[in-house]
């Protein structure tokens, strides 16, 4: 079995049952093989298996590290190796180009992906809270905008374009902080293999959600089949349960509102009413006594003390049905919003509303910066095109890197930080083989 991931000193000692100290211990008698990431230690998941297999007073265990690691794997052809794309030594130097404020962060690095996120690894290890990507879909197109200038070409496809992706995958999962996540948006062509990978690469324990976003209008297509009028963002975070998540909820719709507050105040605009009681007897507490000539019905108490349903009362927001109960009144301005499920609607502008072909629903990345990253979080998009993602990190007081290997996103997205008075670092990586 090869798994291809890499456990933290905390995994392994959670999955042996063990302190942190017998792990080290481990290490230190050169029973488990571990390597040095940044100050801390990791070991790679076939150096666990072995010691798994060696270490009979661990057999136990097996059942629960098998269970663990029971991914499914893509198998292709010159399949890149994890340690060898995080360990191969590259020529190369980040250069800058222009420098426009004294911050740590904010900066565009215009360069191949791979090469620059090699460079700055060490800077940004467990570091960045989010990432978003929107890498080519492996098309095999090339995208322009309305003038006709090409922006970048999308040509490796299949395997190629998998394995391309699989590369940034390894390197964007060591670049992710504890409580980080990632979001990579596909379209569902090439999707449910880039699935497998991230489940390969960041574990499928880990996966949170695959999101349709509906990204036009309805499609007429002739071809014998249904429209296709979304595509995927695939969800996963660094450490499950552990990733930052502000549990931002929707706006409930006009309809919603109509459907679910029927009653209109003058004033106040419309609301419905909720029972002033609910299940369960009060024996002897305040809730289960007579308030304004009335008990509680048999078998249930009120929600409130008398002296706040007095003040409800006297506030107005009591409402006697016919039959002489009362009720709350609820009003639809005051309604927290619902939670948000997993299909998202944020259609694209049309191509001749933006200055980059492929150019992302800037409030749908407002929805994934406000819910999965903190104000100074660092978020990171290394496929950053128009600059989108680092535009609403910046307005959300984020802290930003983007990078991007085309001439045309460089210019544009000189252009859109001029627009929204964004201060960026540009810098650029030199191959130097
Ligand atoms: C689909 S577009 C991203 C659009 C972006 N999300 C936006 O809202 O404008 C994909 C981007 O990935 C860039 N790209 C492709 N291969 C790359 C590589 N190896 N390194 C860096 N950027 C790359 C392309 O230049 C292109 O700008």
């Amino acid at each position: 079995m090869n798994t291809q991931d890499f456990f933290t000193i905390d995994d392994i000692a959670k999955t042996l049952r063990v302190t942190r100290q017998t792990v080290a211990k481990f290490i230190k008698d050169k029973k488990l093989n571990a390597i040095k990431m940044n100050k801390s230690y990791r070991v790679h998941n076939e150096d666990f298996e072995t010691f798994i297999n060696q270490n009979i007073t661990v057999a136990e265990t097996k059942p629960i590290y098998y269970k663990k690691s029971r991914n499914c794997f893509l198998e292709y052809e010159n399949k890149s190796d994890i340690k060898e794309t995080l360990y191969s030594s590259q020529n190369s130097r980040i250069e800058k180009v222009e420098i426009n404020h004294a911050k740590e962060y904010n900066k565009f690095i215009f360069g191949d992906n791979l090469l620059v996120l090699k460079q700055i690894l060490n800077d940004i290890i467990n570091k960045v809270d989010l990432i978003y990507i929107d890498p080519p879909f492996g098309t095999g197109q090339e995208f322009s905008n309305m003038d006709r200038d090409l922006a970048y070409s999308d040509n490796l496809v299949n395997h190629q374009f998998l394995d391309f992706l699989r590369k940034r995958l390894i390197l964007l999962k060591e670049c992710l902080s504890e409580k980080g996540s990632i979001y990579l948006h596909i379209d569902k062509k090439i999707g449910h293999y880039v699935k497998i990978i991230m489940d390969e690469i960041f574990g499928y324990e880990n996966f949170l959600n695959d999101i349709t976003r509906l990204k036009c209008n309805p499609k007429n297509f002739a071809r014998n089949a249904y429209g296709n009028y979304s595509d995927m963002i695939l969800f996963y975070a660094k450490k499950r349960d552990y990733n930052i998540w502000n549990e931002i909820k929707e706006p409930l719709s006009e309809k919603e509102i109509e459907k679910f507050f029927q009653k209109t105040h003058p004033k106040l605009g419309r609301y419905t009413t909720n029972p002033l009681h609910a299940p369960g007897e009060t024996l002897n507490g305040d809730t289960g006594k007579e308030w304004n000539g009335l008990m509680p019905p048999k078998g249930r108490h009120w929600r409130y003390s008398r002296q706040e349903l007095s003040m409800l009362e006297l506030q107005g927001l009591v409402e006697w049905s016919e039959t002489g109960n009362p009720r709350k009144k609820v009003f639809a301005k005051d309604h927290k919003g619902k939670k948000i499920q997993d299909v998202w609607e944020f259609k694209d502008r049309g191509m001749s509303y933006v200055s980059y072909p492929t150019e992302k629903n800037q409030d749908m990345l407002k929805r994934i910066i406000l819910n999965s990253s903190n104000e100074n979080s660092l978020v990171l998009d290394c496929f950053a095109g128009s600059g989108s993602t680092l535009i609403m990190a910046d307005k959300l007081k984020r802290k930003w890197i983007g990078i991007d290997s085309s001439i045309k996103s460089l210019e544009i997205v000189k252009k859109n930080f001029k627009e929204h008075n964004i201060f960026c670092n540009y810098y650029s990586i030199l191959a130097l083989d």
